[in-house]
């Protein structure tokens, strides 16, 4: 038997597929599914970690690819890890950069040994490899440490994602070989494999034959750029098929729908950058869909961002408000839509879970998707 990993999961309820469980981590458990604030650069962007904290976050999300390049994972290393750094003492789990990596597009080379590019900040030669980035990851501390893969485009054809896929299982063989902390750090594998079942049960299956070694699987490669309808068949094919006690990951994918979609597959965790991305640009959640709160509709609108939100945001501040610090530019403005946007997926996703623990999912999906498609503001 192997030894006794050091991230666990206990499942205690299912509805259908949809699933309601508890995440064991180093610095403590998270309550399942859950949507992970995505930290970047060590900072959840114009949030105070506290803050983070108060509006029910469990877990965050920081970078290899940009932690690596700026400050460096030895400079966090000589602070104490990234919990101690930025001063956030819950769950952290780090992508491999594998993902950034491959975003880059022209400016980056993909071989054997494993990714060539040029910092997106200065120009500068780079390279990654598995090794690589599980030292960074290693360097950093964080409880979730993700394996370095490739994530290839959501259109891929078959005679790409093949060899793309082999490639990534001899990657895992060499992450696994690197990880310094396997006794404080979980390994999460990613299943690639495009659009097609039999390929991402091909990645699946060659990554379980060194399942001891994993806390975890994340679905990765989607959202990237497939048709939706793709994403949901590709995620009700191969999310059940996953071992039962561990943890499942959906990466990159932040559509409150979406989102909703994954869990009743069977997925656990998810992050994305998107409700801070469109907050900062102005764009919030709300029950009846995405608001643009420069309009000139809202420049005497004495409402919440949300009628149904009870965050610190919705309880204080009207859209008038709001709207004036777009206009002005004032960074006030920037902060209050990030955090109603997070507190609004945290809120989607606790709301889930009572409901898979209740067996009312799907009706609890149902309400969600007519109200947030219905477009009254
Ligand atoms: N983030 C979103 N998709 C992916 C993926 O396929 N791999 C990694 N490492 N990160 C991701
Ligand atoms: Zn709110």
């Amino acid at each position: 038997m192997s030894k006794k990993l050091p991230v666990t999961y206990e499942l205690q309820h299912k509805n259908g597929k949809a699933r309601a469980g508890k995440v064991m981590t180093p610095h403590g458990e998270v309550e399942t599914p859950v949507f992970m604030p995505v930290g970047t650069q060590a900072t959840v962007k114009t949030m105070n970690p506290e803050e983070v904290a108060e509006l029910g976050a469990q877990i965050i999300l920081g970078n290899t690819y940009h932690l690596f390049l700026r400050p460096g994972d030895e400079l966090i290393g000589k602070f104490g890890g990234l919990h101690n750094f930025m001063n956030w003492n819950k769950p952290i789990l780090t992508d491999s950069g594998g993902f950034q990596v491959f975003s880059l597009g022209e400016i980056r080379k993909i071989k054997e040994e494993g990714v060539e590019f040029r910092s997106h900040i200065d120009g500068s030669k780079q390279f990654i490899s598995p090794e690589k980035s599980i030292n960074i990851q290693n360097n950093l501390g964080s409880d979730i440490v993700m394996l370095f893969d490739e994530c290839p485009p959501g259109m891929s054809s078959r005679e790409y994602l093949i060899p793309s896929i082999e490639r990534t299982t001899r990657w895992a063989k060499r992450c696994i070989d690197a990880h310094k902390r396997p006794e404080d750090q979980g390994l999460f594998a990613i299943v690639q494999g495009g659009i097609y079942e039999d390929l991402r049960e091909k990645s699946m299956n060659e990554l379980m034959e060194m399942d001891e070694h994993f806390s975890g699987y994340a679905v990765g490669g989607l959202a990237v750029g497939e048709p939706r309808e793709d994403m949901y068949r590709i995620l009700d094919y191969i999310v059940e098929k996953l071992p039962e006690d561990k943890p499942r990951y959906l990466m990159g994918v932040g559509e409150p729908i979406d989102m909703l979609e994954a869990v009743e597959s069977g997925i656990d965790m998810m992050d994305c950058v998107q409700p801070s991305r469109i907050g900062r640009h102005g764009t919030v959640f709300t029950k009846y869909g995405r608001l643009v709160i420069k309009n000139a509709a809202y420049a005497e609108d004495p409402r919440p961002l949300d009628e149904d939100c009870d965050c610190y945001v919705c309880k204080n501040f009207t859209r008038a408000y709001i709207r004036h610090l777009f206009k002005a530019g004032e960074m006030l403005g920037l902060k209050l839509a990030t955090y109603h946007n997070l507190h609004f997926l945290i809120k989607m996703m606790n709301g889930a879970r009572e409901a898979i623990k209740e067996e009312r999912f799907l009706e609890y999906k149902e309400k969600f998707e007519a109200n947030y498609t219905q477009g009254k503001k």
